[in-house]
């Protein structure tokens, strides 16, 4: 018995051994240069490792094969991975073949976890009709409607830490914008005051940590999923826990009946994906179902808090450590409100350009989404001539072009002033904070607002100094946050000014 078992086994091993190696055939058949891979993890094995952040990896991976080109061959797992390596490439890909990949090929399964049916994860005709459904939730005339909402929980900020911050006081601001920008974005995505700002155990605060910091075993099954799409599909596997999912599902269930009973209506995002749905809430393919409705409101919340709050937290890391960055920028808000009657309206923010700068220097040094992803969504020829079948996962290591000395000078220095010349990053590609194409950030403008908002609200009464012997390290990055984002606390100094 023990004998049969042992060569059942061992058949077992040799014929994924062999499935193996044949899958690693895929780069030199395709006459891509490729990078040797290992059995079993190709050249995926940092993965493995909780010590290092996807990105990273693919940052090393970029530095070494950038010799080769425009693209090379790498494997994660027994997959064949596209690594893209000149912007160029990234150009070719996001937008002038687009149609060749249109989705982004990460796992999903809406038949178990109804949330997962947004924006981001859905794919084909389904996401390009979507997309163009949701697109004028983001016109800067409903950015402008929105404007007030964010000020007001500014101000809320404002007066929280004028009781905290009369001297000097050590503060951990990772959690304290964190809950500035859930309140922010409950406000304007679910039109609800989530008050996580005075108390940090609300109930939407707990939630967007339980969304953010996954457990060891939570970060294994979504690694699982994303590496094996298809058996993950088939054991239901499922991102977003049940009680997650209730608590989103729910909220938007009593926010829409609130609204219909009472007759309000508000300037929000939750108020535009209302209007796009049916009274009775089963929508007709041009009109949004309930389910549609909380998963995207879902989406915005998870894309919309972290991405910005990390941003906002680098960005004032940064700060402390280049003070005359901070000095000029402080200067700057200064002198827009001075001539805005001290008001803080949506065009004296506008007009702030330097902090423009900064925050886009911030998001080049700490991108919070670091690769981009993308999958064939029908055969392609490769510019060698080669045709690659569907299926295959593209990625674009947009850190690794960011921290390229060929693209940026100096990149590990922080100098907000080499944006002055305007979209000359973006126009090469070689700049993607928010991707690029029909798929770029829905979200970017009201992005990009909220962060300037809160910088020109926090530089406005207080200043921010770091600790001597902080300053020198860089900050740790998170290895197993699906973001890319500092790991544990960021402790600042702050003072009221003002
Ligand atoms: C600093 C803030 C933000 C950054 C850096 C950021 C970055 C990104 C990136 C890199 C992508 C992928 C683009 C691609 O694959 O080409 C993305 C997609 C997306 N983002 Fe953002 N984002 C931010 C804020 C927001 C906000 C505030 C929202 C919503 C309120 C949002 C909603 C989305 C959605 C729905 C998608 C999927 C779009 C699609 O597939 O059509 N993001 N974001």
């Amino acid at each position: 018995m023990f004998v049969q078992l042992l060569f059942v086994v061992t058949l077992g091993l040799l014929w994924i051994y062999l499935h193996f190696k044949q899958r690693y055939r895929f780069w030199a058949h395709h006459k891509v240069p490729f990078l040797e891979p290992n059995f079993p993890v190709g050249n995926a094995a940092d993965t493995l490792k909780p010590t290092i952040h996807f990105a990273n990896i693919m940052d090393k991976l970029y530095r070494k094969l950038k010799p080769y080109g425009d693209y090379a061959g790498i494997y994660f797992f027994r997959d064949p991975v596209l690594l893209v390596l000149s912007p160029e490439f990234a150009r070719t890909i996001l937008v002038k073949d687009f149609n060749y990949f249109v989705d982004r090929g990460v796992y999903s399964n809406e038949e178990v976890d109804p949330l997962s049916a947004n924006l981001f994860f859905m794919e084909g005709n389904r996401w390009r009709k979507l997309r163009s459904k949701l697109a004028p939730t983001f016109t800067s005339g409903k950015l402008k409607a929105m404007f007030h909402t964010i000020v007001d929980v500014g101000t809320r900020l404002d007066q929280y830490l004028a009781k905290r911050c009369v001297q000097a006081q050590r503060l951990d601001v990772k959690e304290l914008l964190a809950r500035f920008l859930t309140d922010v974005i409950g406000s304007c995505a679910f039109g609800i005051e989530c008050n996580s700002l005075d108390n940090p155990d609300s109930q939407f605060r707990v939630m967007g940590k339980r969304m953010i910091n996954l457990p060891k075993l939570k970060a294994l099954k979504v690694f699982f999923a994303m590496m094996f799409r298809k058996q993950a599909r088939a054991l239901g596997i499922r991102f977003n826990d049940e009680d997650v999912s209730d608590f989103f599902l729910t909220v938007v269930r009593d926010t829409i009946r609130y609204r219909e009973e009472n007759g309000v209506r508000r300037d929000d995002f939750m108020q535009l994906l209302i209007d796009m749905t049916k009274k009775d809430g089963t929508g007709d393919g041009e009109t949004l179902t309930f389910e549609e409705i909380a998963a995207q409101a879902f989406i915005f919340f998870f894309a919309g808090f972290e991405t910005s709050s990390t941003t906002l937290t680098c960005a004032l890391h940064l700060l402390s450590k280049h003070p005359h960055v901070q000095r000029e920028a402080r200067r700057c808000v200064q002198d827009v409100l001075t001539k805005h009657r001290n008001e803080l309206t949506y065009d004296a923010v506008v007009e702030m350009e330097y902090l423009g700068w900064i925050v886009n220097e911030t998001l080049r040094m700490h991108p919070p989404v670091a690769t981009l992803h993308r999958i064939t969504t029908q055969p392609y020829q490769l510019p060698n001539g080669s045709v690659i079948p569907e299926g295959v996962g593209v990625v674009i290591p947009n850190l690794a072009f960011h921290n390229d000395p060929d693209l940026f000078s100096d990149p590990l220095d922080f100098k907000p002033e080499r944006f002055s010349v305007k979209d000359d990053f973006k126009n090469n590609f070689s700049y993607l904070p928010f991707g690029e194409g029909p798929r770029i950030c829905i979200g970017m403008r009201f992005g990009l607002l909220q962060t300037r908002l809160g910088l020109a609200m926090l530089l406005r009464n207080y200043s921010f100094t770091i600790d001597p012997s902080e300053a020198e390290r860089p900050l740790p990055i998170d290895p197993i946050n699906l973001l890319y984002g500092p790991a544990g606390e960021v402790w600042l100094n702050v003072e009221r000014i003002a």
